[in-house]
């Protein structure tokens, strides 16, 4: 799928330095926004956009008229409450000081949590496989500012720009506390709106066995799993699922210290 890159509405010299550092870095076509709406630009350039604004990145894949771009999300709120009652903390056993791998990054929301967790000792990497959402998600937890109690969290997290089973096969055995994975629902959630814009160009593919091999071989303490409440990979993978009452999706987690 071509991409091209652009600036907003009213360019100015920043969002224009902007566009040409992004279109290098991406090796990707810049062209001028010509004051075109984004319907028109899908139209004439046949590609999908990616916009630079005064403050953000905006990715508009051909055919949505919703933007995704960096926030951050439920990790908001979820920062705000005590940690250790956090369902992903609670069920993967991540601590202060540990190395967590968020093998589907996405909006990196579950990894600002984790990267808060770990603390300034810990470390906590994202591999996503869409080259856009990596770039504009590394680029968004580097500058966002709106919550400052989560400023030094994000800037922490480094955002690997691959498939996680690539990566995995990179990585030492026992090398990382807890491994994470959130592949994209099968089933749509109405009410999780903040995924709209992901939902068609996100890499929609599922957990295999080479994955979680791999992610076993990996981890130290823990392997997780997020899915919908009706995924059967819960029991078909041998993890232990933690029914979590009245919610839409589950966490399943492998603890790797009584398999080893
Ligand atoms: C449901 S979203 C993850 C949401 C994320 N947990 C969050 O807190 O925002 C899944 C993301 O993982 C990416 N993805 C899916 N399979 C992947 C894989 N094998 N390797 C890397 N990224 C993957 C998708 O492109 C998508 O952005």
């Amino acid at each position: 799928m071509k991409t091209v890159v652009t600036t907003a509405y009213r360019p100015t010299t920043a969002t224009l330095e902007w566009a040409e550092r992004v279109s290098a870095d991406l090796s990707l076509l810049q062209v001028p926004r010509n004051k075109r709406s984004i319907d028109r630009m899908h139209a004439d350039e046949k590609a999908d956009l990616v916009v630079c604004l005064k403050e953000r990145l905006e990715f508009y894949p051909r055919g949505k008229s919703e933007p995704f771009f960096f926030h951050p999300n439920s990790a908001a709120f979820r920062t705000k409450r005590p940690l250790e009652q956090d369902p992903l903390i609670d069920v993967s056993g991540l601590q202060s000081g540990d190395s967590f791998l968020d093998c589907t990054l996405g909006l990196a929301s579950d990894s600002i949590v984790a990267s808060q967790r770990v603390g300034e000792e810990g470390k906590v990497y994202g591999c996503e496989s869409h080259p856009i959402f990596a770039y504009v998600v590394r680029q968004g937890l580097g500058q966002y500012n709106g919550v400052p109690h989560l400023d030094e969290a994000m800037k922490r997290i480094e955002v690997i720009s691959s498939d996680a089973v690539s990566f995995l096969q990179t990585l030492d055995s026992d090398s990382i506390d807890v491994i994470y994975m959130d592949p994209m629902f099968t089933e749509e959630i109405t009410e999780a709106s903040n995924f709209t814009p992901l939902r068609g160009p996100a890499d929609q593919g599922q957990l295999t066995e080479q994955w979680l091999t791999e992610a076993k071989r990996v981890a130290r303490k823990s392997v997780v799993l997020k899915a919908h409440f009706r995924s059967e990979d819960f029991e078909r993978f041998g993890f232990t699922r933690r029914v979590r009452p009245n919610t839409k999706f589950h966490y399943g987690v492998i603890l790797c210290q009584t398999q080893k």
